[in-house]
């Protein structure tokens, strides 16, 4: 259960499958302002076993008050 307000992306399947590169850049050198790196805190074999779970990861349903509001 998310109970914080969201800051970064949802992660699942869908945002890794077939760009595995830009992936694996973004938790290595972070994005600028928004997500630290993690290229000297975890070795790169940490970061490809990160993407390899990820892209067991289901999409998230969105939460039922933002289904309320598509409607
Ligand atoms: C091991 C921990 C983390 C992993 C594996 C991770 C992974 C990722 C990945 C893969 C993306 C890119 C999604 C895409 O390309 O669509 C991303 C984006 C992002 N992450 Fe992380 N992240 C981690 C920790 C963090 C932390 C600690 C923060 C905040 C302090 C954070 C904030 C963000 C934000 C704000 C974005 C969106 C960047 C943008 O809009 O360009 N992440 N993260």
């Amino acid at each position: 259960m998310v109970i914080s307000k969201q800051y970064g992306p949802f992660l699942s399947r869908d945002k890794v499958v077939g760009r595995e590169g830009a992936v694996r850049s973004t938790i290595m050198d972070g994005e600028t302002g928004l997500m630290p790196g993690f290229r000297y805190g975890m070795e790169p074999v940490q970061v490809e076993a990160i993407i390899e779970y990820l892209k067991t990861v289901e999409k998230p349903k969105p939460p039922v008050s933002s289904w309320i509001a598509e409607r």
